[in-house]
């Protein structure tokens, strides 16, 4: 297992994404993932799973203290006093008495950012999130959400995967001490088929998705791919036992293009894109 360093937080380089994963499935899944060393859970009040994210939890084994443990406070709670009750509503919901991350989901252009980073720090100072940071940002918001925090804000969890440039976000992200987290890493699974990195990967033994994953780890990411197969927790966890080498990395930043979402966020509010 690798971490990466941000403002004071370590944080396993490789984490389980839990979006669409529900009920007992989610619960045996993060159980699993922790069973094969997975050390990093994400989730979010709105993926409706932190009541199984929290079993799956204590059904592992695994120490709390040694789990790095993710959730996010969606976009229609960004008041103060929502953003209050919704962290400790999740906190509830895992059965735990602090995350190790809290994160503001997706921007609310209709909240003052102000509101929202204040009821932020706030949850870390009151000690119910070790560290804090932000999804969703662009570089602007990056930017004025850290001149209003007086706590420092660790990450901008954001879409990154061999397809599209995120080095805007990344420079931004850099600039402050702030570290990366890549959703959807693997291209919600679009990533397999690419014959870039399937050639790169029958050079070590590995898969498209792994050499993806790879990819974002030494470009300094964590990352958080999401499986709901068993031996795909595995496939996604063995990304430590090889390296990419600088003409290799070259070959994969050249698939990146500025608009690469694939996520489709359709009827979802105040989208605001990252800027690239
Ligand atoms: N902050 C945000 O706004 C935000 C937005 C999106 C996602 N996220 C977080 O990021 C996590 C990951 O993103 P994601 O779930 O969108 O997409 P992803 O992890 O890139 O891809 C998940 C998809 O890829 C497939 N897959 C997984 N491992 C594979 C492998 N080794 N080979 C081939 N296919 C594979 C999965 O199918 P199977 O289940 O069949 O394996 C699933 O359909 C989420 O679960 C969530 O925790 C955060």
């Amino acid at each position: 297992m690798e971490f990466v360093e941000a403002n004071g937080a370590t944080i396993p380089a490789i984490g389980l994404g839990t979006w669409e994963l529900r009920g007992r499935t989610c619960a045996w899944l993060v159980e699993q993932a922790l069973r094969i060393g997975y050390r990093h859970i994400d989730t979010a009040e709105i993926y409706e799973n932190e009541r199984e994210v929290g079993e799956g939890l204590r059904a592992s084994g695994v120490s709390r203290g040694d789990v790095f443990i993710t959730t996010k406070v969606w976009t229609d709670h960004l008041a103060r006093r929502e953003f209050v009750r919704a962290t400790k509503e999740s906190l509830t919901r895992l059965r735990l008495s602090e995350v190790d991350l809290l994160l503001i989901h997706w921007p609310n252009a209709r909240i003052p950012l102000a509101d929202t980073v204040g009821a932020l720090c706030e949850m870390k100072n009151a000690g119910l999130a070790r560290h804090i940071g932000v999804s969703n940002f662009t570089v602007a918001l990056i930017e004025e959400a850290v001149k209003l925090a007086t706590e420092p804000l660790v990450v901008d969890q954001v879409e990154w995967h061999p397809f599209i440039d995120q080095s805007k976000v990344r420079a931004a992200c850099r600039r402050h001490g702030m570290a990366v987290i890549a959703y959807s890493p693997i291209a919600k699974g679009q990533i397999v088929g690419n014959d870039v990195l399937k050639k790169v990967g029958a050079a070590h033994g590995k898969t498209a998705a792994q050499v993806s994953l790879r990819f974002l780890v030494q470009e300094g990411a964590i990352v958080i791919p999401r499986t709901s197969r068993p031996e795909r927790l595995a496939e996604n966890f063995a990304i430590f036992d090889f390296a990419l080498s600088a003409d290799e990395m070259d070959a994969i930043r050249a698939l990146a293009h500025p608009r690469g979402r694939i996520v489709d966020w359709t009827g979802a509010p105040q989208w605001d894109e990252p800027e690239r």
